[in-house]
Parts: structure tokens; sequence; C-alpha cells
């Protein structure tokens, strides 16, 4: 392409951005015809983003101030553009709109209706400003308490992150806004993001790192995915075939447009081909390499077209609510979900003698040490522009304490604890740990209160997991926060006055220590920097040791205790489960668990019931001690109430991938399922043998070049296990419900101490 005929496409383009109609439909029918009308500059265009043909800070017609990016609109074909905008944790922009809780606290309160119900707000204010295609959910796992973005994401497990993301999705389209949901794959570290080469195995991709985003694209069609910087088993994976067409499209069946992370660029033209369709924010070089790409045949035009019609069929789907007027909402109700969200996401980690919920009545004045200006959310694609930024001592004056003036006058005491997190940065060991500050302000603050008989309550807010271990018995409550948007303050005093039952749990787990974690030999625990001619570990590459022991999978696997199981949350009131009850249906693998629960205290509150699943070992096939296959929260329950939960499920869900065979396999043999508080609190279980093993073959894609050496237990308890599973196993028949035996797992060694034997 030579520079004269660019800059005149330049000009063309800028007068484009001010005057092609946003009030166009685009009907599926006419998508072939529209692409046969344009040409090659104009297809280079389409698939390249709006900033390579326009100063970064001009407006699309529509567009609002700050949005991440805008395609290219078309004038003379009347193709309009669309405008995509950071999330997700609300709408970013220029202008102020409501800042909601992290992604992490979204997944703390298990609510899947609460969730659809945050991101449709969300779509409200962005239909309102011209924005189409917000920018997540963020669903990576948390793979390491370390991870730089883990505020952004739901959980180290892929089922609760699949489900709150397929509810955050349908909230949002539901709507008529498009969500691009990110960052499709191993976006699990950002140091050295834009590179790092996550080396994992097939089966941990599948079921770890994968899974959620299957489910997602299943379940809840999102019109777009963005792909991630990094490379995944030595291939980008904006460039991976085998992920975004193999996997994505022919497999799972994804229909939209996949969108390259902000700036990504190996190959703009390897990218394309894999079925990375739009390059964002767009730029010159891009919008070269494509026509020169086509030009000397490394991509064909053919190839082109299939990208730049999938654009035009995001283009239609956001185009056939143009004409609607902006959508009416109410920013006080969206305010009011903040804060509602922001105390259902809360966890309760610590309650001694019932200390809170507390009235003002009792406690009228208290006293704030720590961070008073809370925290709203973390750095980066996710920060939201608000004037509202909660603060403690405020919002506890708004329910009705008096802020005392010197600590000796107050009631009680609140310990703030903050952690900030960032976007671009993994947190340091450090940030891991108090500091010496932190943990003098605790020691000192909970000795003089304790002397006058006053209690203390410390409130984490944090986007990340801490350690609690050495220090969560001192105060008399421990109250997680995370990172909890505009309303935090409000919400925290809800919790503390009762005004609002604690529900939330956990969605990761609490490891004693950082270096606990499977992970963490092969996680950036410090700030990495690259060396000329040398691959560094953990910044160049990323081996994927621990495999699919990640979180809970390994601690309740490997029998490694923690500070806070994954599932673990206090309330105020007390709720007791009935066990499970399985009742299977001979047709189509299908069955339904069925859970009563009743509150049994003297509050009201909402439960959280979740249901794990012990599936039997076959051969060298190592499974988990458990995994979450099913969860529900209760409506508020009043003293006495009793809810039913049930729990409807395929047996197909209980597969495991199989690398030898490429296959998906539901064993034959004993599953155990547990239903539960939490992943170490397991109040009933049932058992039920299923004869046949079930086999999907699928795809093998994104193989490893060289073995990592994964994480196994030991052999010989396979050999064990698999003896006993044997023996023990009987046929059953429907409805009958048995207590089976819990696997002995004291036979397992993890392969660090056995490589040392
Ligand atoms: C980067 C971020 C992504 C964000 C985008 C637009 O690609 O990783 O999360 O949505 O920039 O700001």
């Amino acid at each position: 392409m030579n520079k004269k005929i660019f800059a005149l496409l330049a000009i063309f383009s800028v007068m484009v951005l001010s005057s092609c109609g946003r009030n166009v439909k685009i009907f599926s029918g006419t998508f072939d015809r529209i692409l046969k009308k344009m040409t090659l500059e104009e297809k280079a265009m389409l698939v390249t983003g709006a900033a390579a043909f326009s100063p970064a800070d001009t407006l699309l017609e529509g567009q609002a101030a700050g949005a991440a990016g805008a395609t290219t609109p078309i004038e003379r074909i009347n193709l309009p553009a669309i405008s995509f905008a950071d999330g997700p944790a609300g709408l970013r922009l220029d202008s102020e709109h409501t800042w909601y809780p992290c992604g992490t606290m979204l997944a703390c309160s298990w609510d899947t209706e609460l969730v659809e119900n945050v991101a449709s707000r969300i779509a409200e204010e962005a239909r309102s400003k011209g924005v189409d295609v917000m920018l997540g959910p963020g669903m990576n796992i948390q793979r390491n308490p370390l991870g730089g973005r883990n505020f952004e994401y739901f959980s180290e497990d892929p089922y609760l992150t699949g489900k709150m993301a397929a509810a955050y999705v349908n909230g949002l389209q539901d709507k008529g806004v498009g969500a691009c949901v990110k960052h499709f794959a191993l976006n699990n570290q950002e140091s050295g993001r834009s590179f790092n080469n996550a080396r994992v195995s097939p089966r941990a991709l599948r079921e770890i790192y994968l899974k959620g985003f299957e489910m997602v694209v299943r379940e809840s069609r999102p019109w777009a995915v963005m792909s991630s910087t990094n490379r995944i088993n030595g291939v980008y994976a904006s460039q991976s075939e085998a992920l975004l067409t193999n996997l994505l499209r022919a497999e799972w069946g994804f229909d939209g447009v996949v969108v390259s992370g902000w700036g990504a660029a190996d190959s703009i033209a390897a990218m394309l081909h894999a079925g990375n369709d739009l390059i964002e924010p767009g730029s010159r070089q891009a919008y070269e390499d494509i026509i020169g790409a086509v030009e000397s045949g490394r991509l064909s035009e053919a190839e082109l077209n299939v990208n730049a019609r999938r654009v035009i069929d995001l283009l239609g789907r956001c185009s056939l609510k143009f004409e609607d007027a902006p959508m009416q909402h109410s920013i006080e109700e969206h305010i009011a979900l903040a804060r509602r969200c922001a105390a259902d996401g809360m966890v309760l980690l610590e309650n001694k003698d019932r200390f809170l919920p507390i009235t003002a009545e009792k406690y009228p004045y208290v006293a704030v040490f720590g961070q008073d200006t809370l925290i709203a959310g973390g750095l980066g694609s996710s920060t939201v522009n608000t004037s509202h930024i909660p603060v403690l001592s405020e919002a506890l004056a708004n329910a009705g304490f008096h802020i005392a003036e010197n600590a000796e006058d107050a009631d009680v005491a609140f310990v703030v604890i903050s952690r900030g997190a960032t976007e671009g940065e993994d947190r340091p060991l450090s940030d891991f740990y108090l500091s010496k500050d932190e943990n003098k302000m605790l020691n000192d603050v909970c000795r003089s209160f304790h002397e006058q008989n006053k209690k203390v309550a410390v409130i984490l807010n944090t986007g990340g997991v801490i350690e609690t271990a050495s220090w969560k018995n001192l105060p008399d409550a421990l109250l997680l926060a995370w990172l909890p948007g505009q309303e935090g303050g409000n919400a925290i005093a809800d919790i503390v006055t009762g005004a609002v039952t604690p529900s939330g749990h956990l969605a990761q787990s609490f490891p004693i220590d950082c270096k606990d974690v499977a992970s963490s030999s092969n996680f950036p625990m410090s700030e990495l920097k690259s060396a000329k001619g040398k691959q560094v570990k953990n910044f160049d590459y990323t081996n994927y040791q621990e495999g699919i022991y990640v979180g809970y999978r390994y601690f309740d696997t490997f029998k490694k205790e923690v500070s806070y199981p994954f599932g673990y949350g206090l309330t105020y009131t007390t709720f007791s489960m009935d066990d499970p009850e399985l009742f299977e249906y001979r047709f189509k693998n299908l069955m339904e668990v069925v859970v009563e629960v009743t509150n049994t205290g003297d509050m009201p509150g909402r439960a959280v019931v979740q249901l794990y699943v012990k599936a039997p070992m076959r051969g060298m096939q190592e499974k988990p001690a458990k995994e979450l296959r099913a969860f529900a929260k209760t409506k508020e329950l009043k003293p006495g109430e009793t809810e039913i939960v049930t729990f409807p499920l395929t047996k197909t869900e209980f597969a495991s991938y199989n690398e030898a065979s490429c296959s998906w396999i539901v064993d034959s043999g004993t599953y155990i399922f547990m239903s539960g508080n939490s992943s170490a609190d397991i109040t009933g279980e049932t058992a039920r043998y299923f004869e046949k093993s079930i086999s999907i073959p699928v795809e093998d894609v994104l193989a490893l070049d060289s073995p990592i050496n994964e994480l196994r237990v030991r052999k010989s308890f396979f050999r064990e296990h698999v003896r006993k599973d044997k023996s023990t196993s009987t046929k059953r028949t429907t409805n009958q419900v048995s207590k089976s035996v819990t696997p002995d797992t004291t036979a397992i060694v993890p392969a660090a101490v056995l490589n040392q034997r």
C-alpha cells in the first residue's frame, strides 16, 4: 500500500467518522452482498480499529469520550462504526458512571441472578452513551494469589467462573449490548503478558483454563471474545488457529468476532488467518500489513473475507438497536444495586462470640484505624470514573455511629487493611504478607481495646488473597470487603449493623502461606526482567507443572491445610442441610440432586449450597478429591424457613479429559456427591455407581512441545485406589442413596516430596 493512498484514505475516513449514520439496520441476509461490494482496502479498514485512521481523540458519531476503541466506518457503502468500552466493574468512559464491585467480589456472592442484574445495569449505562460492546467479563483462572489481574477475574474454579461469566454475558446481551469475554486464554500472570509462553498440558487446559470459556460460549453465546496477548504452548493465542478456530468455533460453536487484545501485534496476517478477526485499537501498520499480506499471497483475500464478514455480522447485531432511544435508567437504582452486591459479595471470615452485628445503641462510638478512604476498585481497564469515593467512617456515621475523636473514647475499633491492585503488574510476594506497620497497628489496637474489654473488627479491603493465618485470631471479627466499588463503605455498614446478613463465600482458597500454592514455584514472585539471549523462567515462559491441581483441587487432594478453604463464609444465622438425594433418569444421562436447607438460627439469611463430585479413578487418570459441579443460593430464609434446592445434572459434566485418547471420559465406577457450605465443610453425601463409561472424542489441539513434569499423586496410591474402587462398588438402583467411603488420600504425596525420596 503506498503512503499517498493511505493518506487519502485517512482523510476520507476522518470525514466518514462524523458522517456515517448509526441508524442503518444491517440484516443478516445482506452480509454477503455488503462484502461483495467492498474493495480490498475497505475490508482491511473494517478489520482494523478506527484508531488507525483518525487521531485517538476523534469521536465517531454517537461515541462517547473515553471509549477504548471502535471499528472503522465505511461510508461509501453506508457501514456504520461500533464502539467498545472497558469494564467489567462498570462502564469506563470519561463521564461518570457506577463503579460496581470487582469480578472476584461478584463471584463471592455465588448469586448468578445478582451478577446478571449488575451486567444489565451496566448495559443500560452503556446504551445511554452509545457503547455497543462492553469489554468484559474478565474470566481467567486465578492460578496464583499474586496474579495481577485476579481482582478482575472470578475464581480459581472453572465451573464457578463459567457460571458467573454466562450470567454477566446474559445481562449485557439481553439489553442489546454485546459482551466481549476476555482474555482468551491463559492471561494468568501480568509479568511478560504480551509474550509469556504458558506451557500447559492439554488436560489442564481443557479442564481448568478453557472450561469456563467453553461454558460461556455454549451457555450464553457472547458476541465477541478478546484474545489474550500471551502464547500458549509456543503459539500466540491471537495467532492460534487451534484455539480460535478448531476449538472456539468448530468444537464449541462460537459464532461471533474475535477481537485482539489492545496493541497485540506479532504477525497481523497470522492473526487474521487464525481467526482473530478484528485488530484493536488499530494502527496504520496493521492496515498496511494486511494489504501487504494479501498482495504478497501470505493471506488470501478469501481468508480476509471470513474475518470481514464476521465484523459485518457484529455490526448487524449492534445495528438492530441503533434506532431505539437511549435506554432510560435510574442512577439511584444502580447505586442501590452497587451497594447490595457489595454487601452480598463480602465474606465474613471470623466472628468470635457472635460479636457482629452491632447497633449504634449498644456501641455508640467507633474509631477507624488504617485507610479510612477505601479502595473502590483496581487500576487499569476496570477503573470507573466516579466522584463517589467510599469512606468507612462516613458510612458508619450514616449508619448512626459516632466517630470517636480520641481512640480511647471508642467502644469498637475498625482496622482497615488495604491492598490495591493494578492491571499490568503481578503482586510481589511481600504484598501477600502484612507489613511491619500493619502488624504493629493491628497488634496495638487489639491489645489496647481488648485490655478495656472492647472489641475490634478488621476490614480487608483487598483485590487479592493475603496472609491471614498468623493474625486472624487477634480481632473479634474479620470481614473480607474485597475491592467493593463505590458503595463499599455503606455495604460494610450494612453488614456491620445486620441490615444485610452476610452470605458471601470465598471463590478462592486462602492458603496459609503463598508458597503453599502448587503453582508457586512456577510463578513470578518478584519483578522479573528479560535477559539478552536467555529465556527467563516465569517471564518468557511459565511451566504449569501443577497441572489440574489449581486452588482447592490441590489443597484437598494433597491434604494441605489452608487458612480458609474455597467456598468458606460465615453468616449471622445457622443453616442445616439435609443429605443430598439423587434421582437418576434412565435417559440422556440426566439426574437431579436435591438438597433441603433450613434456616435453624435466629436471623434471616441466605445459604449457598455447594455440590462437589468425586469421580472414580481408572487406570492412571488422576481425579481431584472433589470438584465443584453445581451450586445455588437460596432466597432470604426467615428463621425456621426451608428451601429445597434442585441441581439438574448430566453425567457428561463429570468427565475428565484423557490425553491418551483425546477424549472427555466419564469413567464407570462410584461417584460421590457431596453437598455442603464449603469445600471443607461437607454436610452430606451420597454415592452412585455408573456402570457404563462415556467417551466423547475431540480434536487433539494445543499439545505441549515437550513434557513439563506435571505434578501427580503417587502411582501406588492409584493402584490401591483403583482396586478399592472395584471391590467396594456395587450396582445401585435409582433413588437408592448410600453413604460411601471417602477415598483414603493419606497415601498422597506431592511429586516434589517424592522426588526427594
Ligand atoms: C487491553 C486489556 C483489556 C482491555 C483493552 C482495552 O487489551 O488487556 O482488558 O479491555 O486493553 O482497554
